[in-house]
C-alpha cells in the first residue's frame, strides 16, 4: 500500500471513493457544518451535492453517520467526525481506521486531508493517517484458504497547502510507514502458532528480518552460551523443552555516537508457548499462550522501527526464547536453582516463568552498562486484574524514567499505569531456604510481586521500567486500528516515542 501526498491540490484526486470529513455543529443546532470544499477546482455540482449533505436531515456529522453520492462517475464519501473541538490525532487515527475498515474492499482511494487535518497540522495528522492505515488493514491470513487483505493499493492525500510542504509531509508518512510496518511485524510473530514459531525459528526469523538495517548488529546466545553465562534461572525453564533457548542480543549503534549518546537497553519476553510447566495450567488458561512472546515482538518491532528512523540513540536489544514445556527433564516445583548474578530461587510454582527468564536477561543486559533498562512482558494474569484488559501496567525503580515513558505513552495515546513496588512485597519474594522464591505468599498484588522480583537481578545504579502487557498485548479490539482478536503491537509506539525524546 502507497500513501502519498498531493499539494496545491485543486480537485480531489480520481479514486474509486473520495473521503471528505465533516462535523456536526454544536448541539443546539444539531446540524453538520456545510462543507464548502476546500479544493478550489471542486465542481459546482460536488459542491452542491456536499451543501446537500449539510442540509440533510438525517445527516449531521455525527460520529458514525456517513453520506455517499456519484457524481460524473467518481464516488464521494463524506464522513461525520462528531464535534470539531474533540478531534484530536487519536481521534483521527480511529476514525480513519473504520472508513479503511469500510472501504477495504477499495484499490484507490483519495482523502480530503484539510478536512481531516487536526488543528490545521498536515504534517502530524498526514502521520497519525499512515500510521492508523496501516495498523488497522493489518490481517494475519497466512493459514486462510481465503485470504482477507484489504484490497487497497494506494491512498492519496490531497491537500491545497503549498508544495514547499511536501518534503516535512512526506517525511512524516514515511516515519510513519516505518512505525506501522514494524507493529505488524511484531504482530506477525505473536500470532503464528507455537509448533511454526518456537525458540529456534523465532531466532532465526528475527535475525532475517534485522539484516541489513543500518547500524544493527545481531548475535544469538544457545544452550552452551547460555551455561556458560550460568543463567540457571533462564534454562531451568527451558530444562523440559524439545527446542534450545535463545538469547537473541542486537545492538543498534546510530551514524553518529558522541559521550552524550544515550545508551538504552531493551529487554523482552519470548515464551513461544506457556504451558505452565509441572504447575500446568488448566486447558482454557492454556489456550492462546503463544502469544507470551509478545514482550519480545514488542521489544523488538520498537528497536526495529528506532534503527530504521536512525534515531541518534543507541539500543540494545535482548530477546529472552524458550518454550515452558513439560517432559521428565522438565523443572519440578521445589526446585532451587542459581541466577547468574549469583542469587538462588527457589521454584515454587513453574508457572511464575517469564520473571525466571527476565531475571537472567536483565542480569545479562546490566553487563553492558546502559543509561536505562526497560523489560515488556506478558508477566502476570494479575495485572488484568489490576488495570483491565486495555492497560498496561508500568513498574520500575526509578521515577524519572516511569515519568518519560508515561508521557511516551500520553504522546502516542496509549494506555499505560504505574503501580508501586512496597519494601512488603520485597520482602514477601524471599524463600527461607534461598535467596528469592518465585511466587509470593498470596496472589494479591501479583503484578507488583514479580515486578518486586526482577528488581533483584537489575545491575546497581541503573534506572529499569518494567511494563507487564498481559492485558495490552493481545485482543485490543476497542481500538480500531488494532485487530478484534489477536496481537495489538501496543506499547511499540511508547517505547519509539521514548527513545526519540531521550
Ligand atoms: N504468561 C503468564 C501470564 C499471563 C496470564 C499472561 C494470563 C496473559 C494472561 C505467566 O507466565 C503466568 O503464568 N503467571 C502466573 C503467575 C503466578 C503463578 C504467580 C499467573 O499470572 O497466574
Ligand atoms: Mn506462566
Ligand atoms: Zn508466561
Amino acid at each position: 500500500m502507497k500513501i502519498e501526498i498531493n499539494l496545491a491540490a485543486a480537485v480531489a484526486t480520481t479514486a474509486d471513493v473520495c473521503v471528505i470529513a465533516t462535523f456536526s455543529k454544536t448541539e443546539k443546532k444539531g446540524k453538520a457544518e456545510v462543507i464548502t470544499p476546500s479544493l478550489s477546482g471542486w465542481s459546482k455540482e460536488a459542491k452542491e451535492a456536499l451543501a446537500s449533505a449539510g442540509n440533510s436531515k438525517s445527516f449531521t456529522g455525527a460520529k458514525g453517520l456517513d453520506f455517499s453520492f456519484d457524481l460524473e462517475g467518481q464516488r464521494y464519501l463524506a464522513v461525520g467526525l462528531g464535534d470539531k473541538k474533540d478531534f484530536t490525532i487519536e481521534a483521527l487515527r480511529r476514525s480513519a481506521s473504520t472508513v479503511l475498515q469500510t472501504l477495504r474492499a477499495s484499490e484507490s482511494l483519495s482523502f480530503n486531508m484539510d478536512t481531516f487535518a487536526v488543528k490545521g497540522n498536515l504534517e502530524s495528522s498526514a502521520g497519525a493517517f499512515t500510521e492508523a492505515a496501516h495498523m488497522s488493514l493489518y490481517y494475519f491470513d497466512k493459514y486462510l484458504a481465503v485470504k482477507g487483505q484489504a484490497k487497497i493499493k494506494k491512498i492519496t492525500l490531497d491537500s491545497k497547502a503549498k508544495k514547499t510542504e511536501a518534503k516535512k509531509i512526506q517525511k512524516a508518512i514515511s516515519e510513519a510507514t516505518i512505525i506501522g510496518e514494524s507493529v505488524n511485524v511484531a504482530r506477525n510473530y505473536v500470532n503464528e502458532p507455537p509448533n511454526v514459531l518456537h525458540s529456534e525459528s523465532y531466532a532465526k526469523m528475527v535475525l532475517a528480518d534485522s539484516k541489513g538495517i543500518k547500524g544493527v548488529k545481531a548475535k544469538v546466545l544457545g544452550k552452551a552460551e547460555l551455561k556458560k553465562q550460568k543463567m540457571g534461572m533462564f534454562l531451568s525453564v527451558n530444562a523440559g523443552s524439545a527446542h534450545a533457548p535463545q538469547l537473541v542480543h542486537l545492538t543498534y549503534t546510530p551514524s553518529k555516537v558522541s559521550k552524550n549518546t544515550k545508551h538504552i537497553a531493551f529487554v523482552g519476553k519470548g515464551l513461544t508457548f506457556d504451558t505452565g510447566g509441572y504447575s500446568l495450567k488448566p486447558g482454557g488458561s492454556m489456550m492462546n499462550m503463544k502469544f507470551d512472546m509478545a514482550g519480545s515482538a514488542t521489544v523488538y518491532g520498537a528497536f526495529r522501527a528506532i534503527a530504521m528512523l536512525g534515531l541518534p540513540v543507541k539500543i540494545s536489544c535482548f530477546l529472552g526464547m524458550t518454550d515452558n514445556a513439560v517432559n521428565e527433564h522438565a523443572t519440578m516445583p521445589d526446585s532451587i536453582v542459581t541466577a547468574k548474578n549469583g542469587k538462588t530461587v527457589e521454584i515454587l510454582n513453574t508457572d511464575a516463568e517469564g520473571r525466571l527468564v527476565l531475571g537472567d536477561v536483565l542480569t545479562y543486559a546490566s553487563e553492558q552498562e546502559p543509561d536505562a533498562i526497560i523489560d515488556a512482558a506478558t508477566l502476570t494474569g494479575a495485572v488484568l486484574i489490576a488495570l483491565g484488559t486495555e492497560v498496561c501496567g508500568l513498574m520500575g525503580n526509578d521515577s524519572k524514567l516511569a515519568d518519560s515513558l508515561k508521557k511516551a505513552a500520553k504522546n502516542t495515546d496509549e494506555y499505560i499505569w504505574e503501580l508501586p513496588i512496597i519494601d512488603e512485597w520485597r520482602e514477601d519474594m524471599k524463600s527461607n531456604i534461598a535467596d528469592l522464591k518465585n511466587i509470593g505468599g498470596s496472589r494479591w498484588g501479583g503484578s507488583a510481586k514479580a515486578a518486586a522480583f526482577l528488581e533483584n537481578f537489575v545491575g546497581e545504579g541503573i534506572p529499569w521500567a518494567h511494563l507487564d502487557i498481559a492485558g495490552c498485548g493481545d485482543s485490543q479490539g476497542h481500538l480500531p486500528y488494532c485487530p478484534k482478536k489477536g496481537a495489538s503491537g501496543t506499547m511499540i509506539r511508547t517505547l519509539i516515542d521514548y527513545a526519540r525524546n531521550s
